[in-house]
């Protein structure tokens, strides 16, 4: 086989052969494929596409290029997660030990935070002493001891598409729906849960910012779940405007804290609900009632064991930024939009994130929110107060911001968003 060939029948609209797939995948991940001749192919399959029976394909062939966890010796059914990104989103944090509370086995293998959308390690960082790093040994017996367990993956775990992905965020190829799916599922998959609920984010702070791209992510993932035995349903979910009203790391931290202890925004409440309700019905997990969970103190519970577990004091004080910017509303109205993406990239440059994947962050950077569409605002009241330990960075954030938000005359009618779009199974 030689890359070439490979290369010419993508660019020529070609199906790629299963044969061809396995031996480039495999060949990439020794090293004997090179990035350019790989970012080539990633081009091509970017602009001409693969039908589903090459991205099943290319998916088990990312698999089968690391080691797969094996959780079957647990006494619970097990049940993941995997959100593909947004702003405020600390949905993880309160939701894998709300699942655990309700009888299932989470094990959430999470990521960094990179560009506007934040990570949910770097939140969970920002609680002394908690480590993200466990050895598989580790991970199981957090697991075992307590129901969840929220690390990040081994990098035994589908070599090829971190490789892979690292080569796509520098040669404009990230945003190829195929290579997307096959990325995000290769590695949920050789995790080796018994079922996974993702919740694929619609709107300007989110990757698909269309409904209908959504939609065809969403399907293109769960079928590849489904196909490997995983009980894979997808919620389509709004990230128009942040979720919550915090966005930076322990800011959001104190936020999913809130959750836990039976309070927090509405809309983090609602879809931590909808998603465990998920979680439990794909993990075949009866008569559980999330709610009750968070109210009672069972989540509660499991949140303190877990983050113990990984070596974190849960009630240590979390840290805050050194300094605070206020903005006003500069008129009295109706919030009638408080963009995503332009919040995102405040707290981003707040400190909240970083522009290479070596860069630290902050921990009490970030954004937070003190109204949301729909809500009516009086000239002079805080909208928003920017956090970060470096004040000049507060007019790089403020850019971000000019026209992020609308205020329209009182009593206009503003319906926000609901937040969770659509289900697909
Ligand atoms: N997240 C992933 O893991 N992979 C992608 O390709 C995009 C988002």
């Amino acid at each position: 086989m030689d890359v070439i060939s490979v290369i010419r029948t993508k660019r020529d609209r070609g199906e790629l052969s299963d044969a061809q797939i396995d031996w480039v995948i495999d060949a990439y991940t020794r090293g004997e494929v090179a990035d350019e001749q790989m970012s080539a192919l990633a081009m091509a399959i970017l602009l001409n596409g693969m039908n589903r029976r090459e991205i099943a394909r290319w998916t088990a062939a990312m698999i089968a290029s690391g080691e797969r966890m094996d959780f079957s010796s647990l006494s619970r059914p097990t049940a993941d997660k995997h959100s593909t990104g947004g702003v405020g989103d600390k949905i993880t944090l309160p939701l894998a030990p709300l699942v655990a509370a309700c009888g299932a086995a989470v094990p959430q293998l999470s990521g960094r935070g990179l560009g506007h959308t934040g990570g949910t390690l770097d939140k969970l960082e920002s609680i002394p002493g908690w480590r993200a790093l466990l050895s598989n040994e580790e991970m199981l017996s957090v697991l075992d001891g307590t129901g969840a367990v929220i690390c990040a993956a081994g990098d035994g775990l589908a070599p090829a598409d971190k490789k892979l992905y690292a080569l796509r965020d520098v040669t404009g190829t990230v945003e190829a729906i195929p290579l997307i799916a096959s990325s995000i599922m290769s590695k949920k998959i050789a995790e080796g849960t018994g079922s996974l609920v993702l919740d694929v984010k619609v709107g300007t702070g989110a990757f698909m910012k269309t409904i209908e791209d959504a939609r065809e992510l969403a399907s293109t993932m769960v079928g590849l779940g489904t196909d490997h035995g995983v009980k894979t349903v997808a919620l389509l979910t709004d990230m128009s405007t942040p979720l919550g009203l915090t966005a930076g790391n322990a800011l959001e931290v104190r936020e999913s804290v809130e959750v836990l202890a039976g309070g927090g925004p509405a809309d983090v409440v609602e879809l931590t609900i909808a998603l465990a309700r998920e979680m439990l019905d794909a993990a075949g997990v009866k008569d559980a009632d999330p709610a009750k969970a968070l109210a009672d103190g069972s989540a509660m519970d499991v949140w303190r064991r877990m983050i113990a577990a990984q070596g974190g004091d849960p009630d240590a004080t979390l840290p805050v930024a050194r300094e605070q910017h206020v903005i006003k509303a500069p008129a009295s109205g109706v919030l009638t939009r408080l963009d995503a993406y332009g919040i995102g990239v405040a707290a981003w440059r707040l400190g909240a994130g970083r522009a290479r994947k070596e860069d630290p962050v902050q921990a009490g950077a970030g954004v937070e929110l003190h109204a949301k569409p729909g809500d009516e605002v009086t000239e002079g009241q805080p909208l928003l107060t920017l956090h970060t330990d470096t004040p000049e960075r507060f007019e790089y954030a403020l850019e971000s911001i000019e026209g992020s938000y609308d205020i329209a005359a009182p009593g206009t009618d503003s319906t926000p968003s609901p937040v969770v779009l659509e289900r697909i199974a």
